[in-house]
């Protein structure tokens, strides 16, 4: 009888633990019903975003190096429809027209990034420096600040000058590190007066295993199961480097912040009482945001890393591991060198425990030993990887604020897209993914999470890799087909702007009227005709050139009409 009761009390206990990590968050996922009205802490800064090669164009102007993107995408089958960033939204033209959208959203920041080969065209410092790229970015710059806009700067969204890849491999080679930060260091001295915030790299998880592991990105290397680890290893290192030549030489006298920008899903387990799944969960969130994460807040890479690549490298035989370690000097030298973290959020995925067995290849995605699976219901109005499920994000915050005693945070990209025929700008959808992940951003906020920042993604529609123009994150819808690239808001920058004047959400009978609001400014079929040129120009065929043509006809008809009459009486 005794036996029976510990067994009991044995299994209870076992059963509490096993569920114990997962209910550390079950409050945060919340259903519709529960939407939190309330507003953001004074001083939130409200912005959108963009990047160089996604926005810019003039990708041979003004003396302008190539990068690695110019390369890739104009290599046939690389990108959808074979698209390039050549002139994309022309934003290196029309920058001044686009702060001026800004400035009336009333926004607080901007997100931009530097092409490294616009002002270094040879990648290197002491090869030439290009003066008219450095003046392009003076002049965004000052732009910006006089129309009370802070820019938060990017030095890497993924434009490697080619020749670096090409004579060295790109972030594959160490050296990149001291390229990387000459060519920092040479920003800090030419923008660091402007500039408080300044973010290192962008998503280097992307660079590293589109880049270099799965090749879907530029350079479009397929170096599995070694490439994604050893770029990522020689960014980590660029990245601390540049914060401590920020720390050392500038710091004092421009008063700025340098932090990173690091992207990563929510992993929620499929099965919350399945060990399994908790465990393979907490490895999706590792391998993703903990890989930069960890090593840049607590010193080195997540044990669970180290654990898994180690023991998957051992069993196929070779000598070390395929993730690259870092000496007792590095770890602290690259420990602690963040200002505050830039997080990208844009969706969830269920996970599960799965073996990949060592002896079919390794791989960055088999090493993790899991399965993704997304919930059906969720919504996904426009990437194929992006649901909208928002109670990920308020865990993915606390996540942050957890594992890496809560740093300054400042979310750099959240937002969603639409597919390519969409020229519908009552774009209700966006609306209710802005609406319900700022709130739980917000909810976030009051669990404790230092959220200081939120950016849009992004202003506009643009280049979107290697979908090309096929999907639209933009607030504004951007007419590609027509060369002087006109911009047309959609539904959801009138919405957005009141939650910027609001600072949140004050009550319930004011947030529906802003979606109603929003949406009578855009009903779908004027808007399409702003949007669609070609429907545009078949409208004005059909409602004023038919008519007008055929009241002339008659008119004539009736005219010599009348002349036959005449001259026969
Ligand atoms: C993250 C990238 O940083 C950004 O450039 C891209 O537009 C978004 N993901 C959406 O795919």
């Amino acid at each position: 009888m005794l036996a029976r009761l510990l067994l009991a009390l044995c299994q209870a206990l076992l059963l509490a633990l096993c569920v114990a990590p997962s209910n550390d968050f079950d409050w945060t996922k919340t259903d519709r019903g529960s939407f939190y009205y309330g507003t953001f802490p004074t001083g939130f800064s409200w912005g959108a975003g963009g990047s160089a090669y996604q926005t810019e164009g003039a990708w041979d102007k003004d003396g302008k190096g190539r990068s690695i993107w110019d390369v890739f995408a104009h290599k046939k089958g690389k990108i959808f429809l074979n698209d390039t960033g050549d002139s994309t939204c022309e934003g290196y033209y029309k920058f001044k027209d686009d702060i001026t959208l800004m400035t009336e959203m009333k926004l607080n920041h901007y997100r931009f990034s530097i092409s490294w080969p616009r002002i270094l065209p040879h990648g290197i410092k002491t090869e030439h420096l290009n003066e008219k790229g450095i003046k392009h970015y003076d002049d965004l710059i000052n732009t910006l600040l006089e129309n009370n806009i802070t820019p938060i700067v990017t030095l890497y969204h993924w434009d490697l000058p080619q020749i670096l890849e090409e004579k060295y491999g790109g972030w594959q080679n160490v050296s990149m590190i001291n390229y990387f930060n000459d060519f920092a260091n040479l920003c800090f001295e030419r923008f660091g007066s402007r500039i408080k915030y300044w973010i290192t790299f962008n998503n280097p998880w992307s660079v590293a295993v589109e880049g270099y592991e799965t090749g879907e990105h530029a350079p479009g290397l397929q170096l599995r199961g070694t490439g994604a680890y050893r770029a990522a290893h020689h960014i980590i290192k660029a990245h601390a480097k540049v914060w401590h030549t920020y720390d050392t030489q500038w710091r004092s006298k421009q008063k700025g912040l340098v932090g990173i920008s690091l992207s990563a899903d929510w992993g929620e387990p499929v099965d919350i009482t399945n060990q399994r799944d908790i465990e393979a969960a907490e490895r999706y969130v590792q391998f993703y945001l903990g890989w930069f994460a960890t090593p840049i807040f607590n010193g080195d890479y997540p044990q669970v890393m180290k654990d898994y690549i180690g023991r998957k490298s051992a069993q196929l035989g070779l000598g070390s591991s395929r993730l690259p370690m870092f000496s007792s000097q590095e770890k602290s030298y690259i420990k602690g060198t963040c200002d505050f973290l830039g997080i990208g959020h844009f969706t969830t995925r269920y996970v599960t425990q799965k073996n990949f067995p060592s002896g079919r290849g390794s791989s960055y995605f088999s090493d993790r030993d899991l399965a993704e699976l997304v919930d059906p219901r969720w919504p996904d109005p426009g990437s194929e990887w992006l649901y909208s499920v928002p109670w990920g994000f308020r865990r993915l915050l606390n996540f942050v604020k957890t594992q890496y005693g809560n740093p300054m945070i400042y979310v750099t990209e959240n937002g969603v897209s639409e597919k390519i025929m969409c020229t519908d700008l009552c774009d209700d959808w966006r609306m209710q993914y802005f609406k319900d992940y700022i709130n739980e951003m917000l909810k976030a906020i009051n669990d404790g999470v230092n959220v200081m920042g939120y950016t849009a993604w992004s202003l506009l529609d643009k280049f979107e890799w290697d979908e090309g123009f096929s999907e639209r994150f933009g607030l504004f819808y951007v007419d590609f087909r027509s060369k002087n690239k006109p911009r047309y808001p959609k539904a959801s920058v009138q919405f957005y702007k009141r939650i910027i004047s609001s600072n949140g959400f004050p009550n319930q009978r004011e947030v529906e009227s802003w979606r109603r609001e929003a949406t009578e400014t855009c009903s779908s079929s004027n808007q399409l005709l702003a949007a669609d040129p070609l429907t545009s120009h078949m409208e004005m065929v059909s409602e004023i050139v038919v008519p007008t043509v055929c009241t002339l006809c008659i008119l004539l008809s009736a005219v010599f009409l009348m002349f036959l009459l005449r001259r026969r009486f």
